[in-house]
This record gives structure tokens, C-alpha cells and sequence, in this order.
């Protein structure tokens, strides 16, 4: 057993029999197909949604669908969740490797000194945070944040479009200016290297490609999700507490509550599990917005806007309402054989790239079941998702591969860590960050913007009347 989780041994034990199970259930070959080198052009089916394209290379992370396999820069899932913490994890996303204890303990400071924001939290606090949807005062929170800590607002730090080409979104190869180059290439300077930085600007701001300002967004969310559910819930924000780890200053500035060694853990997984998860919607959403020149802190911004919605980062909020909606096992028959009827999406079913078991249910659910036994508001919510759980795989399992994704029991658990619903999703953002940003970094390196086309479908030959001559 790690030494480092020594004080949870009923944690690790219930990740590593979920890992067994697992195993027993999977094969881990890895798919030919996706795990190659691309030769551009690439040969692709691409459905819907963009469902099969190829949009680049990684080394970040590789999720396999068919087996319902997640790894991190090589590293399976349930090993991390096991041994790991999410400072680690989102080095080795960040680095590429897991830290030595030296790198570790500088990683581990710099995210300390992150979580004070006091400009940021200050301004935050002249919006109306109460009212507003939680997700979108994070978003707001990382624009007040750029602000802060960045010169890119100065004029005299305009984006430098000379070290790309073909600045013009529109433009396709053939109606750029003649370079010699064969595509159209959008650069960032490297990950390392500094954009050039205006005269006259403060010590303390920097650019914002680094992985500098990946940190500070790393800690920066975590301690924008504390002051956003302090405020929502009547309260001042509460100062993040240097000596304690990265998911217990998030309980602890979300609650005003110093966790115990098993609620610490329960955080600590869950956002090791959030932490990346392949081109899903927000983090092609960061990518697209990176590949045009825009920094981390906007690309980060877009990543929060797409998991707002339902069917990504949202799905964890309906859960719960749903299962306090159906109230009892018993119910769950009727209540399931209706959503069918009315072609209702379950939240927290289903899954554009698992059509297997997902491993962070695999851990999640069994973290509920142990969470609910001493928790009275949960325990009957878990029965009924239990029983949920039974219905849908019977039916939908069987049929269309349909299985509970991370979202059907993450709700459960910061329930029983009492965390209020409005804050799920946000806490999903705040482990994401360590994905998103890995993944701009990696992209940056090769950059080039996307732009898919679409194919027109309208009319040609429409001729133009004044608007006083239609009809
Ligand atoms: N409940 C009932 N039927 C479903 C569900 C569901 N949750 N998910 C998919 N289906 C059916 C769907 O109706 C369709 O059936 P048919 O072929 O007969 O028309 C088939 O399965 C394929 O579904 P799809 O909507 O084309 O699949 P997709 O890959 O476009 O969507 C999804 C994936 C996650 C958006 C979808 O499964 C869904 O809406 N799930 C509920 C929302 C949810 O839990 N989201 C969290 C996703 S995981 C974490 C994250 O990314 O944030």
C-alpha cells in the first residue's frame, strides 16, 4: 500500500478491487488504428458531430472505448487514483513525467501561492455572483484573472501576427501571401520561450502560453470555485490555507470545513479522475480557441463554456435532481419505461467514445456505496441509482452499449462530501484545467487553427428584393 494514502486504506482498497474488476471484464490491447503516428492527410470516417476525426496527435492522454481504458501520459487510471494525488497528476499532465520529491514540492508551492487571487477575488466580489450560474462566474473569474496577472490587455502587448502566417481565419493555402510554406501554419512562440514583453509593465505580469500561467489557472479555479460557493451560499471567501493539500483547500474554502483524512481523499480522486479525458467537447473548445493566437486564460475560459451544458460537465447536476425526483427504488420501473417512451436522455448515461463500462464510474460508484452507508440523504439516492443503473444496462446496455459515465455518480459523492449541486460542475472545471492546459501547451508546439468546413446545403441564384417589395 502507498505510504502516502496510509490513512485511508478503505479508499485505495475499493480502487484497486474496482481496478481487479476491471481487468477481469477488459482486455488492455491498445486500438492499432489510434495509437500510430498520423501521416497527413489522415484517412478518417467522420460522423456527426465530428464523431472519428482525427484532429492531431498527444502524448497527454489516450482514452479506449471499446474497453473502457484510461490512461494518463501512459500511466492506467486506477493507479493513479490509487498512489497518486492530483498535484502529481497534473504535473505528469503538465510535464510529461511524474515529479521527483523536489519537483514535486516546488510544483506543490507554486499552486499554494496561486490560490490568492486578491485582486481577482475582490473584483468578483462587485458582480452578482449570487445570481449568476456558478459556471459562468468561473468563466468570469478567468478573465478578471488574465487581467491580473497578464499584460496582454496593454496596447503595447497586441498579439504578434508576424511570427505567423495567413493571420486571416479564411484564408485558405492558395490565398496566402507565397512563402514556401505548404500549409497555412500558425505559430506560438515554443511552450518555453517568452513573448516579448512591453516596456513598462510590472514585474509581476507575465505572457500567457507558459506553463506558468497554466498554474496559476490551475490553482486560480479551485480558488474561484471557493469564493464562488462561499458567496452563493450567504458567506465571505475564506483564504485558502497554504499547509493543506490541493483538494482540501478546495472542501475547505467551498465549505468553510476542514475535511477529515477520508473526505480529503474522496476530493483528491475524484479530481485525478476529472482531470483529462481525450478531445472531448471543452477541451476541443480550449484548443480551437488557442490554435488562433488567443492565450491560456481565454482558451481555459472556452473549456469552462462547453462543459456548462447538460450533455458534458451539466450531466453531473441533473443526476441528482433525477434521483431525488424518482425518490425510491420502487419507483425507478414506471419513472425509466416513461423516459423511453418520451426518448428522454438519461443523464449520466451513455457516452460518445465508451461504449464500455466507464473506469470513473468503475471507481465512483463503489466511492458512493461506501460514502452513503454513513450518510442519510444519500443512502436512499444511491439505492435508487443502483437500481437506475440496473434498468439501464438490462435495457439500453444490451442494446446500444449504453453504461453510467463519470457523471451518473460524481453528483453522489460531493453530496456526501456536502457540497452543494450548484457547485458539481464547477468542481469538474477545476480539475479539467490540468487537461486543458496540457493540451494547449502540446498543441501549441505544432499549431495549426482549426477550421473544418461544412457543406452548403442552400440555395444559389437568389436575386435581391427591397425589403418595401417582399411579400
Ligand atoms: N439515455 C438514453 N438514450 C441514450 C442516452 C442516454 N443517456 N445516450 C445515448 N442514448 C441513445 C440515443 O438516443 C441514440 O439512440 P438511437 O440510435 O436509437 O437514436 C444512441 O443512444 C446514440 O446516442 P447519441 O446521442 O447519438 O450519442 P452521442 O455520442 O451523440 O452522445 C452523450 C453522447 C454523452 C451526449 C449522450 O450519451 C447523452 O446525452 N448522455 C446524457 C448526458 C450525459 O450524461 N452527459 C455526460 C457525458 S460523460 C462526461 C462528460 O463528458 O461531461
Amino acid at each position: 500500500m502507498s505510504e502516502l494514502h496510509e490513512d485511508t486504506p478503505e479508499i485505495t482498497e475499493l480502487i484497486l478491487d474496482a481496478a481487479a474488476k476491471a481487468r477481469r471484464e477488459v482486455s488492455t490491447e491498445p486500438e492499432p488504428e489510434l495509437t500510430k503516428p498520423i501521416k497527413w492527410p489522415v484517412n478518417c470516417t467522420v460522423g456527426p458531430g465530428l464523431e472519428g476525426a482525427i484532429a492531431c496527435e498527444t502524448r497527454v492522454g489516450y482514452v479506449n472505448g471499446t474497453k473502457g481504458w484510461l490512461i494518463y501520459r501512459g500511466y492506467d487510471i486506477f493507479q493513479l487514483c490509487a498512489h497518486s494525488t492530483y498535484e502529481e497528476v497534473a504535473y505528469l499532465l503538465l510535464e510529461g513525467a511524474l515529479p521527483t520529491a523536489s519537483q514535486l514540492a516546488t510544483f506543490k508551492r507554486r499552486l499554494a501561492t496561486g490560490w490568492l487571487m486578491p485582486q481577482t477575488q475582490r473584483l468578483m466580489m462587485g458582480f452578482p455572483i449570487e445570481r449568476m450560474n456558478a459556471m459562468s462566474a468561473l468563466r468570469l473569474g478567468t478573465n478578471l484573472m488574465r487581467q491580473e496577472f497578464t499584460y496582454l490587455d496593454l496596447e503595447a502587448a497586441r498579439p504578434d501576427v508576424d511570427s505567423a502566417i495567413s493571420a486571416d481565419e479564411d484564408s485558405i493555402p492558395m490565398e496566402t501571401q507565397p512563402r514556401g510554406e505548404k500549409h497555412a501554419v500558425y505559430e506560438f512562440p515554443g511552450r518555453r520561450s517568452r513573448r516579448r514583453r512591453p516596456k513598462r509593465v510590472s514585474s509581476t505580469l507575465m505572457p500567457a502560453v507558459e506553463i506558468e500561467s497554466c498554474c496559476r489557472l490551475i490553482s486560480g479555479l479551485a480558488s474561484l470555485a471557493g469564493a464562488v460557493a462561499r458567496v452563493r451560499s450567504g458567506h465571505l471567501p475564506i483564504e485558502a490555507d497554504p499547509s493543506l493539500s490541493h483538494a482540501a483547500n478546495l472542501i475547505y474554502t467551498m465549505t468553510g470545513r476542514r475535511p477529515s483524512a477520508r473526505e480529503e481523499r474522496v476530493m483528491d480522486v475524484a479530481l485525478i479522475l476529472h482531470a483529462d479525458h481525450g478531445i472531448n467537447a471543452s477541451t476541443f473548445a480550449s484548443l480551437v480557441v488557442a490554435s488562433t493566437l488567443a492565450d491560456m486564460y481565454l482558451a481555459v475560459g472556452a473549456g469552462i463554456a462547453a462543459l456548462t451544458g447538460p450533455l458534458h460537465g451539466g450531466a453531473n447536476e441533473q443526476v441528482v435532481r433525477t434521483l431525488r425526483k424518482i425518490g425510491d427504488p420502487a419507483n425507478v420501473p414506471a419513472w425509466f419505461d416513461k423516459a423511453l417512451q418520451q426518448k428522454r436522455k438519461i443523464m449520466g448515461f451513455g457516452h460518445r467514445v465508451y461504449k464500455a463500462y466507464d473506469p470513473r464510474a468503475r471507481v465512483l460508484g463503489p466511492l458512493v456505496g461506501h460514502l452513503a452507508r454513513s450518510n442519510e440523504e444519500a443512502r436512499p439516492m444511491y439505492e435508487v441509482a443502483q437500481a437506475l443503473e440496473k434498468c439501464v444496462a438490462a435495457t439500453l446496455g444490451r442494446e446500444k452499449r449504453i453504461f453510467p459515465n463519470v457523471d451518473f455518480y460524481s453528483g453522489l459523492v460531493y453530496m456526501c462530501l456536502g457540497i452543494p449541486e450548484d457547485m458539481f460542475t464547477p468542481i469538474f472545471a477545476v480539475s479539467r484545467v490540468a487537461g486543458w492546459t496540457a493540451r494547449v501547451l502540446e498543441y501549441l508546439e505544432r499549431n495549426r487553427i482549426f477550421r473544418p468546413r461544412a457543406m452548403y446545403v442552400g440555395a444559389f441564384d437568389k436575386q435581391y428584393v427591397p425589403v418595401d417589395e417582399r411579400g
